[in-house]
């Protein structure tokens, strides 16, 4: 797959996509986000990919924001569709069915934080920034980031970040929940790697069961959700790896998976 704004490759099941703008700081403008979409429509029915880490290129910037020079030109009706677009990407991202780790490896501002915040799992280097800068903009996050953000660190940092615009640091995202793990930047890359290959080498339909309940807890209620889990779970009591899965730990050996 080619596109304009966008690295994408595959190595050992892992899949890397990499905003590559690094002379706009990898901001998101429309063209971005059309590869983003079809990149992900991409690998969503790719086999060959168990697990995708998304970065960006260069050493300053995971992603700046969407493009304020786009926004600058919206109107009412035009902004509305602009966010709507956004979202709509970054659902699909949230609800590819497979595992995003976000690999932040600079700034992550405005929709490049919006971003990490629809990837399942975030991790840091040393020199990344996070913020929602949006109101020195004069607007509101417009990607989920009031919704997302507002559920991952709960309501009173959320509003902390966005109604300040402030940027904190990898260590006090780490704090706050924003981020899973930090790590030196030169290591950053090996380590999403490490952290990707260890999910890919689970039960597949499992890992993908599980992520599905996980991502559904936002839009169920606890007795639905619930319901849901013990679906997830039956489904994954018919596999051919959930019969190695248990056989191998009884057997006391490890389990090859087959993702069958
Ligand atoms: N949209 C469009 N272009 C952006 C951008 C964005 N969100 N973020 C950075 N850029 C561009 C700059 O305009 C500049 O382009 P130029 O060289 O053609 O002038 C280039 O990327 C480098 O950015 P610059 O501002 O010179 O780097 P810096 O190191 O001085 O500052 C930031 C880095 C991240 C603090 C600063 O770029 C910034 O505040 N960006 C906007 C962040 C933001 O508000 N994001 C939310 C948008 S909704």
């Amino acid at each position: 797959m080619e596109f304009k704004n966008i690295l994408f490759t595959v190595k050992n099941n892992i899949g890397y996509v990499t905003i590559n703008r690094p002379e706009k700081l990898n901001a998101l403008n429309d063209e971005t986000l059309d590869d983003l979409k079809e990149c992900f429509k991409e690998i969503q029915g790719d086999y060959g990919v168990s697990v995708v880490i998304v970065t960006g290129a260069g050493e300053k910037a995971f992603v700046a924001g969407a493009d304020i020079s786009e926004i600058h030109k919206l109107n009412v009706i035009a902004a509305k569709h602009f966010s709507e677009k956004g979202q709509s990407v970054f659902n699909l991202i949230e609800k590819l069915g497979k595992p995003v780790i976000a690999a932040v490896n600079g700034f992550a501002l405005g929709g490049g934080c919006e971003l990490a915040l629809a990837c399942h799992i975030r991790l840091a280097s040393d020199k990344a920034k996070f913020g929602q800068p949006e109101v020195n903009l004069g607007i509101t996050p417009g990607y989920g980031g009031t919704q997302r953000l507002t559920r991952l660190i709960n309501s009173g940092r959320s509003a902390e970040l966005i109604l300040t615009g402030d940027i904190i640091d990898a260590n006090e995202a780490l704090r706050i929940g924003l981020a899973n793990k930090v790590y030196p930047a030169d290591e950053l890359m090996a380590k999403a790697t490490e952290f990707a290959e260890k999910i890919a080498s689970k039960a597949q339909i499992a890992v993908s069961m599980s992520l599905r309940a996980i991502v559904s807890c936002d839009e169920l209620a606890e007795t639905e959700g619930q319901n849901l889990e013990s679906g997830m779970f039956a489904i994954c009591c018919g596999t051919e790896d959930f019969k190695e899965g248990t056989n191998a730990f009884l057997e006391k050996r490890k389990p090859k998976f087959t993702n069958q």
